[in-house]
Formats: structure tokens, sequence, C-alpha cells
């Protein structure tokens, strides 16, 4: 067992040399394996005289344990060589750009309702849907426009069924139906908001066949046009976001309020460029009245005891008017350009909190 140093130095050298797992266990056999050199002196033992086997049995046992772990230990070293070789090579490289990431705007529609529901909602308005293919009724009869009432000519009306004249339904041609709708299955008090799309036969530069309201209704026993004037002038303040805004109610007539009132706002259209503020021209923005005692008994309503008050206005006039948008069209030709430019970002919505006096 003289040889046994040697031997040993030998494998170690072996097992240092060896750069990969394959090699690695190529010396493991030649050493440990069934012809391994190890395992050839261990059967070498048998021939001995027992003192000389008690001995050199000890010694091949400890060769043999020292091999082992100085090949685990390579193994291990050449395990994690290999995983610092794969980390280095498959770095992310960080300088590449990244791919452009599109986000998505709010278009000044939705943007519009949001800011006129968060206004109305800080004063206590819940939001109320309606269909949008109405019958009749709703859309006329009941807001005090008969059959032959001239204002059913303005409104320029899309019949649907338009030949069965007992079920004939219409697009609805402004959102006060869904008054009649709230008024017949709530009872009062009754604070509504009614954003939604509306319908009239027309079409120009500032007009669509398709376009959008919002309709505001009020109605308990006490409610008067004080209340009136001054929830519409907080309204036109806050969504212009000019304090000193002024609001100009003017007499005016629609069938389902009495009396009623036309709703203009400051501005100038000094230059050819329309602004809004403390200005001396006014412009339109609203309808809006009393309801008309009619149609509260048409809603099974007692006249006698309740009262309140409308309003309605254009959504895309609103929008065009605070953002500036020159032509009506534009806000359905859906075109990526334009909603990038004027569309908005979510949660961006004015409050009545903070302004002037509240
Ligand atoms: N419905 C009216 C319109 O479309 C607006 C309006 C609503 C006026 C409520 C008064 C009260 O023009």
């Amino acid at each position: 067992m003289d040889n046994l140093d040697d031997l040993k130095s030998e494998l170690a050298g072996m097992i240092t040399d060896a750069t990969d797992m394959h090699a690695l266990e190529q010396v493991r056999v030649s050493a440990l394996g069934k012809k391994g050199q190890i395992t050839a002196l261990m059967k070498g033992l048998g021939a001995m005289d027992p003192e000389a086997r008690k001995s050199a049995g000890q010694e091949l046992n400890l060769l043999k344990q020292e091999i082992t772990d100085l090949i685990e230990a390579r193994k291990f070293d050449l395990e994690n060589a290999g995983l610092d070789e794969r980390l280095a090579k498959e770095k992310i490289d960080i300088t590449l750009p990244i791919r452009p990431e599109e986000h998505g705007t709010i278009h000044p529609i939705s943007q519009t309702i949001d800011e006129l529901v968060s206004i109305f909602g800080e004063m206590g308005f819940v939001v109320a849907e309606g269909p949008n293919i109405e019958e009749d009724w709703y859309n006329f009869t009941a807001l005090n426009i008969p059959v032959d009432h001239p204002a059913r000519q303005e409104h320029d009306t899309f019949y649907v069924n338009a030949e069965k004249e007992e079920q004939r339904m219409v697009l609805r041609t402004h959102t006060s139906p869904v008054q009649i709708r709230t008024m017949q299955s709530q009872e009062p008090p009754i604070r509504i908001i009614v954003p939604g799309r509306t319908y009239r036969c027309d079409h120009d530069a500032t007009h669509s066949p398709m376009f959008h309201q919002i309709e505001g209704l009020v109605i308990d026993e006490k409610t008067h046009m004080g209340h009136l004037k001054g929830c519409l002038i907080e309204m036109c303040r806050a969504y212009f976001g000019i304090d000193e805004l002024p609001v100009r109610f003017r007499p005016s007539y629609f069938p389902f309020t009495e009396p009623s009132a036309e709703v203009d706002i400051g501005c100038s259209f000094e230059g050819g460029t329309l602004k809004i503020g403390n200005f001396d021209d006014w412009l339109e923005i609203l309808g809006s009245g009393m309801v008309n005692p009619n149609v509260l008994e048409n809603c099974g309503i007692d006249s006698t005891k309740y009262q309140g008050f409308a309003f309605g206005m254009g959504i895309e006039r609103m929008a065009m008017l605070k953002y500036g948008i020159p032509d009506l069209r534009t806000f359905y030709d859906t075109d990526l350009r334009w909603l990038k430019h004027y569309g908005f970002q979510p949660l961006d919505v004015p409050s009545l909190v903070g302004r002037a006096g509240l």
C-alpha cells in the first residue's frame, strides 16, 4: 500500500483537470468503477493476512472517501460554472428600446358625461337611463306634446314601425322620456340625471342624426325656480371652471315645462374666436323649466302636492365649447389621431368642492 499517496495525488490531479461532467465521470469510473484502480486494490485485500488487511482496509476506505469528496466538490464547481456561464451569456440587454405601449384615451363625449354626472352627483343627483327605441307616448304625449302638436315637427323624428300607427315606436328625440319612466316608477323626492343617446333626422356641420343629451329632473314638495337657477348656475361655473361665469335665464317655451327658460353663458366672439367667460355676448347652452303640472298628472303624481324642475342639454355642444372642438362630425369619425389629441386620461373630472364659496 506504499503507492496510495501517489495514487491519491494522481487522481486528485485528474479530478482538477476534468473540465466537464463527462470527463469527471470518466475519472470516477477509472477510480471507483467496477474495474477502477481503488476497486481493484479493495479486491486485493482478501489475499492479505488479517493484520495487514486491517490497516490497508482503513487506508483504502479513507482514500475512497477522499476521492469521492473531491469528485463531489468538483461536480458542484462544474455545475456552478455552467450556471455562471449561462447567467453571463443570457443577460438581458436593458439598453434595447422598449416596445411602444399604446394607451387608449377617454372619448370627449364620455369625458363630458363623466364631468357632468360628477358635478350633479355632488348635488345629490343619481343617474337614470331609459330605452333608445321609445314608445311614442313616452317621447311625446306624456310630455304634453299631443299628436298634431307643432313641437312634434320640430323634432324630425325617426319612426320605427311607422306603418302601424298604434304600435308606432320612435328613436327617442330627447332624453326627456326618462323623466316620465322615472316618475312612473319612483315616488318623489326624485333627483335624477340622465345621460344618453338621442336621434333626430338631421345632418350637417352642427347636427348629427345620433347625438347625446343629458337631462335633469328634480321633483319634491318645495323645489322652486330659485333652486333651478342656483343648481344650473353652479353647474355652469363648475363645468367650465370659471367662478365668475355670467349665467342668464331667458324666457322660452317647452311643452313639458312652465315657465320655461333657456340658459345662456357669457362669451365673446371677438376676432372670430369663441371665448367663454365674463364678456359681453351670450351663448345658449341648455333648456330648462318648472315641470308642467300636466306632465306630473300624466305620471300619476299629484300636481297640487309635488313640483320641481327639469333641464336638458346637448353633450357634444358642451364638449365642443369647453374643449374647442370645431366640427361636430369628428366626434363619430373614430379617427385615432383625433382621439389621441382630444381624448382624456381617466379620473380627471371637475368638482364643486373647493370652488369659490363651496
Ligand atoms: N328636451 C328638451 C330638448 O331636447 C330639453 C329640455 C329638457 C328642456 C328638460 C326643458 C326641460 O330640447
